[in-house]
């Protein structure tokens, strides 16, 4: 085989006269019947377009440079000169070309049942993309956005080796520690009947590791959570995971946001900016999110006290609800663009989220129009003032309690800015959202369930109501959010096991189930556990994020389908009968229901 001298994305004009060896993949071939033959080369580093000029070349290299199709694997020796007419622009090489005197064909392709070029790939449907993952994953674009997610991991272990991080193992065959999601489970040979469950995320190994007195840790590790994935979601996916001991939150995330500047300064020369620490119940007044995209405006704003001098019955409705409130979105010069049909899809949106509906209205020159116009009467100028309103806006309200007033308007917010264009390219707006609640109330189950995870310590100056008021009492959790994707989640823990029981219990975990889950870490907080707090970013999300991708299945090599399935391997598929008589399982067929 001929030895690669160059990558095919690396020669420049100072190359010029120079002897080079370039290996790689057929990316196109042109035989133009005039004695000339085309062919550009691609590797992980780029493309160079070679020429053989076929008078010039022996009769074997004739052969075979003509034989040559798309794909094919080879290796071409050529002088490096600069290219006869106009340089491509397009390509880091377009000034030069190559002359090939020798090529060798190092493996035939098949027909490709797809070609790896980026302006097909959308017009290939994914589940083909994913089933030949080999050939999709030589795209450039998917060379670029593993090349991130690999700096991404270098400028991990970089950042936090100066900050005193310790990278530590934990293990995959684990019992099962409830993250809220379903966790995987492989059978035990040696205890039949028995079950290891693959971690959804480290959490309780790490706190360990500080009980250990191991002071900072950090892991790059794969996380497993039996959930449908989704377009930001993934049943197995990476967190970059970390803990600190001897810790208050600010100092955390001081840290935290030190790395988060590094990775998009030194990823995308892009700053930050100011990292704005707000309280949950602020996100969700104004932005109707718990991870809210600042790109934006399009704030909710509170109207109940306007709202409730009119007899509109919608909005009294909701007013004599506990917790009852009127909000609206001014949504600046859509009068126009709002037609019936959007609006109502809107509508649909909100109600997906719980609303009733959702009350519309324009404001033009001859005033409020359409929708809830004939019901504004005497608010109509108090209106006007409260939100701003111009000629040519229209308003979106939401009637409700406020839970439900803000997440239904909050999720037409983000479908309003798509539709509106008001999402700014190349923009990225970080803040951190702080005072999450302790608890939600689980209505289905008609028990408290953690906001965060059961580790999460309530604020210090929350304690005292723990008990009392579990739906009142502000943890010390924290999530970053970046342009409302929420790339990564931590708290202050617990360290007392006596708080740690009283969570439990509010929880609903009796002591035995308590003991029978977590005993090991009740055990190890009476051993001398030091005040600890972490966080886990999600790598996937911050790839994608970096790499301008809203699809998770982009950033990982070999992602799973909608249905959890990997196309390429056919997993999950049948094991052997002896693999299940070893492990004394048997499949049961399920009557048909
Ligand atoms: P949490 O569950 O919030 O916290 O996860 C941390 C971060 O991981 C990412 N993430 C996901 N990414 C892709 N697919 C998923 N299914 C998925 N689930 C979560 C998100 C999220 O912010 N042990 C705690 C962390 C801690 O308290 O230190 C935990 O796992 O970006």
């Amino acid at each position: 085989m001929m030895k690669r001298t160059h990558g095919c994305g690396d020669l420049r004009i100072e190359h010029d006269g120079q002897t080079a060896v370039l290996a790689g993949w057929v990316n196109t071939f042109r035989d133009q019947g005039k004695g000339l033959v085309f062919i550009d080369l691609r590797d992980r580093s780029g493309i160079s377009q070679i020429v053989f000029d076929l008078e010039d070349c022996d009769d074997e290299t004739v052969e075979t440079a003509r034989s040559l199709r798309r794909e094919d694997v080879v290796a071409v020796r050529g002088l490096v000169r600069p290219r006869e007419g106009k340089a491509n622009e397009k390509l880091a090489t377009g000034s030069i070309e190559i002359m090939g005197q020798a090529v060798e064909v190092l493996n035939r392709t098949d027909n490709p049942p797809i070609l790896p070029d980026d302006h097909e790939a959308e017009k290939i449907s994914e589940e083909v993309r994913l089933t030949y993952r080999y050939i999709d994953l030589r795209r450039p674009r998917m060379q670029e956005i593993m090349r991130i997610r690999h700096d991404l991991a270098r400028i991990t272990r970089e950042y936090f080796d100066q900050q005193g991080f310790l990278e530590i193992e934990t293990p995959l065959l684990i019992k099962s520690t409830p993250e809220g999601a379903r966790d995987f489970i492989v059978p035990s040979r040696i205890y039949p009947g028995q079950w290891y469950a693959l971690p959804q995320s480290p959490q309780i190994f790490k706190q360990i590791l500080m009980v250990s007195g191991c002071d900072r840790y950090l892991q790059i590790c794969k996380c497993l959570r039996d959930e449908d994935p989704r377009a930001d979601r993934q049943a197995e996916f990476t967190q970059i995971d970390l803990e600190l001991s001897f810790v208050d939150r600010d100092e955390v995330l001081d840290i935290m946001e030190g790395f988060m500047r590094e990775v998009f300064n030194r990823i995308l020369k892009e700053d930050l900016g100011d990292i704005p620490k707000m309280p949950w119940s602020e996100a969700m007044d104004r932005y109707g999110s718990d991870r809210p995209d600042l790109r934006f405006d399009l704030e909710l704003q509170d109207i109940s006290e306007i709202a409730g001098r009119t007899d509109f019955r919608v909005f009294t409705e909701a007013l004599a609800k506990e917790d009852g409130v009127v909000k609206a979105i001014r949504v600046p010069g859509a009068a126009d663009s709002f037609s019936r049909k959007i609006t109502d899809g809107y509508a649909e949106i909100a109600k997906m989220h719980g609303a009733g509906g959702l009350p519309t209205v324009k404001y033009t020159a001859n005033g409020f129009e359409t929708g809830i116009a004939k019901f504004l009467g005497d608010i109509g100028d108090d209106l006007v003032s409260a939100l701003g309103l111009e000629h040519g806006d229209a308003v979106l309200f939401a009637a409700d309690t406020r839970e439900l007033a803000n997440t239904s308007l909050g999720a037409v917010r983000l479908q309003v800015a798509r539709d509106q264009d008001l999402i700014p390219a190349g923009v990225y707006r970080a803040l951190w959202v702080v005072d999450f609640p302790m608890f939600k109330w689980d209505e289905d189950n008609k028990r408290w369930a953690s906001e965060h995870h059961p580790f999460t310590a309530p604020r210090a100056d929350q304690l005292e109501i723990l008990e009392s008021d579990p739906g009142g009492c502000l943890s010390d959790g924290y999530d970053f959010v970046v342009n409302g994707s929420e790339a990564g989640g931590g708290s202050i823990r617990i360290h007392n096991p006596e708080v740690q029981k009283k969570v439990f219990s509010l929880l609903n975990l009796s002591d035995e189930e308590a003991k029978m889950k977590f005993g090991f870490l009740l055990d190890a907080l009476r051993f001398g556990a030091p005040p600890h707090g972490g966080i886990a970013f999600g790598l996937d999300r911050l790839v994608m994020l970096l790499a301008g991708t809203d699809n998770i299945r982009d950033v990982i090599a070999f992602p799973k389908t909608q249905n959890g399935g990997d196309l390429m391997s056919q997993a999950p598929g049948p094991v052997d009968d002896a693999q299940l008589e070893e492990l004394q399982l048997e499949v049961v067929e399920q009557p048909d229901t």
